[in-house]
């Protein structure tokens, strides 16, 4: 179980080196991490240098905290996440979320790369998580609750925070890009599935999978921080096509997305800071 006081040790070692306190967290996903490097005034502390941060092992995953500027809105950004198949304890999955939590941040964007399963859905298309199906067979808030965080039962309603999604669909709008909505299905992994778990995902409900996010979405509603995530579909799922999938693909689309990913993901947290910071005045 991860405490407060390990939080906030982290996070006090973490605001030290930046210029402002940030409003809007960010978390890059497999092959998206480039956007981080945009932010102006940027400032960069890996992991290594955080207390109680884990280190992401998989290639594409930096492992880099990035603060600094979109706009007026400061941010700061997760370049890099730990995934459950790497072998991380599930507190520690979610570590890096609940510190831009105890860092300040009023919302955190989540992105990750997943597999399509609609059958509109095509390689680099980009889609709002609207809800999700966790199939990874844990929860990160199994073992004692800590109160200080939040509390036992959370509700996940409104896991996806609305107004988040309203926000993504008013940036997409901004940045003339097309969005897609759907449900993301998280699987532990790290194999990719079998033609048959996408039937049968498709089946439950599902419009991407991944292995991923569904973790950080909880711990943030567990701690009341609004959040939501845009998966970038960097490939059609398995037995959609006759090809075997490969991660060194799914980068490449990601990175093949970059632009339009870059330009939705901006204005997304150009809202989400103005949104922030209203909301901090009220
Ligand atoms: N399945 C699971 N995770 C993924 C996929 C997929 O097809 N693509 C990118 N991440």
């Amino acid at each position: 179980m991860t405490t407060l006081p390990e939080l906030d040790e982290a996070a006090r070692v973490i605001r030290h080196h930046l210029p402002a306190r940030p409003s809007v967290g960010v978390v890059l996903g497999s092959g998206l991490g480039g956007w981080a490097d945009e932010l102006a005034d940027l400032v960069k502390l890996p992991y290594a240098d955080i207390p109680g941060m884990p280190r992401p092992a998989v290639a594409g995953h930096a492992g880099m905290l990035c603060a600094g500027r979109v706009g007026d809105v400061q941010v700061a950004c997760l370049q890099g996440r730990a995934h459950l198949y790497e072998g991380h304890a599930l507190a520690k999955a979610v570590f890096g979320v609940r510190v831009l939590a105890r860092l300040g941040c009023r919302a955190v964007l989540l992105t990750n790369a997943a597999g399509g399963i609609h059958h509109s859905f095509a390689a680099g298309d980009l889609m709002l998580i609207t809800d999700h199906l966790n199939l990874m067979g844990v929860n990160p808030l199994v073992g004692p609750n800590d109160e200080a965080l939040g509390k036992r039962f959370p509700d996940m309603t409104y896991a996806h925070d609305p107004r988040l999604l309203e926000l993504a669909r008013a940036a997409a709008n901004d940045a003339g890009v097309t969005l897609r909505e759907g449900v993301y299905a998280a699987l532990l992994g790290p194999t990719y599935e079998t033609p048959a778990e996408i039937r049968m995902l498709r089946t439950l409900g599902a419009d991407a999978v991944g292995m991923s996010t569904v973790p950080e979405i909880i711990a943030l509603r567990h701690m009341g921080v609004p959040a939501a995530a845009i998966s970038c579909i960097t490939n059609l799922a398995a037995g959609l096509t006759q090809r075997e999938l490969d991660h060194a693909e799914v980068e490449e689309t990601a990175r093949a997305s970059r632009a339009r990913f870059s330009a939705l993901l901006s204005a997304w947290v150009r809202r989400a800071g103005e949104g922030a910071a209203a909301g901090s005045a009220s």
